[in-house]
């Protein structure tokens, strides 16, 4: 490692002198002009903060639980494909470093380490799985059985991915993942080679099955509208996560965090509901928690920190926006996660 990092942003530049442009392509890219993906960022900076003074905020508890799982903190990791293009002990690696942190790993489908393999690392009760639907149902299903078996607590049901966006870096890259990786969930012996089974359109449809299929709750990642959070509600959805998928579907969406009120009105209180896009700094975190997320997810970063430092840069990650988070609470003047008022921010102009 260089010098130490002080924050998110300088792992990002050193994760970038690390990775080959291809792979680093594939991390940072969005869809078309990548409009979302700064829009991210943009919406973020463009809201401000309304302190308040004079309470006591000698500690600063931010612990809480999302799906009835505890954790230390309201910080999660969102599902990101292929981290062994990262770091060679890939989602493990970050799956330890979570488990340290107190934090919430959401491993992807695309993991590059199988998924048992991954809960043998961990406390699963540290453990979400992110899911895609396959045209044979029978082989999501046996993805959801493996992952219940396996001790994990939720599965994420991706819905903004009928199609992949267009990501032109990864097409002028000829982007694949090289041959020494597989996408180990279907690597097992069941699975012939590197085999990838040909995804579906998910429906809502899709969700009343996989509501049949097992008992784990259902959160499903994607949502940027309150119409499709009143449906989401309806078809008995145990979480939501706001998400433009950080800006690598449909560009030109929304920012996740300005759907985020949206949606966290027309849910009422009825199923949790979390964000991700464009988190890099703790009053992000404390930016979202204001305005109604229970939690937030972040992506690359932690691709970042295990870049340059495999377990232990994704545990320092997390432990950077853990700090940045509790002074940004403190300076605010909440002492507590129930403290974060929706009158913590304004963006009024
Ligand atoms: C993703 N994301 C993603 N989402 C998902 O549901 N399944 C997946 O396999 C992946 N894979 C993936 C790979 C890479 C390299 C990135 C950057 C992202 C989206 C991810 O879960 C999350 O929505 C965004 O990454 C959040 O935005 P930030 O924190 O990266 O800005």
């Amino acid at each position: 490692m260089m010098v130490k990092p002080l924050n998110v942003f300088e792992y990002e530049k050193q994760a970038s002198e690390h990775l080959e442009q291809a792979t680093w392509d594939f991390y940072q890219g969005g869809s078309d002009d990548e409009v979302t993906l700064r829009r991210n960022r943009l919406a973020f900076e463009s809201i401000r903060l309304r302190p308040r003074v004079l309470t006591n905020v000698s500690t600063i508890d931010m612990r809480t639980t999302v799906l009835g799982c505890s954790v230390q903190m309201p910080l999660l990791v969102a599902p990101t494909a292929f981290h062994c293009l990262a770091h060679s002990d890939g989602e493990c690696a970050t799956a330890r470093a979570v488990d340290s942190a107190g934090s919430l790993m959401t491993v992807a489908t695309f993991a590059t380490r199988s998924l048992e393999t991954v809960a043998e690392v961990c406390d699963t009760n540290r453990l979400w799985l992110q899911l895609y639907v396959y045209r044979d149902l029978a082989i999501t299903e046996e993805l959801v059985r493996r992952a219940e078996a396996a001790g994990y607590r939720a599965i994420v049901l991706t819905v903004d991915a009928p199609r992949l966006g267009r990501r032109e870096r990864d097409i002028r890259n000829a982007f694949t993942l090289p041959a020494t990786m597989s996408i180990a969930n279907f690597a097992a012996p069941a699975y012939s080679g590197n085999y990838i089974p040909e995804p579906t359109i998910v429906t809502w449809q899709t969700l009343e099955w996989l509501r049949t299929v097992t008992t784990l709750p259902i959160v499903l990642k994607g949502i940027l509208t309150g119409e499709d959070a009143q449906l989401a509600v309806e078809h008995g959805v145990d979480g939501i996560i706001v998400s433009n998928h950080g800006g690598r579907q449909l560009d030109g969406t929304i920012a996740s965090i300005e759907a985020l009120p949206e949606v966290v009105e027309a849910v009422d209180g009825r199923c949790e509901v979390y964000c991700d896009g464009g988190i890099r700094r703790g009053t992000d975190v404390l930016k979202a928690l204001a305005l109604g997320a229970r939690a937030v997810f972040v992506g690359r970063p932690v691709l970042w920190g295990l870049t340059v430092d495999g377990e232990e840069g994704a545990r320092h990650v997390l432990h950077l926006l853990r700090e940045e988070l509790e002074l940004a609470m403190s300076l605010a003047g909440c002492s507590t996660l129930q403290a974060i008022h929706s009158s913590v921010v304004t963006s009024e102009s």
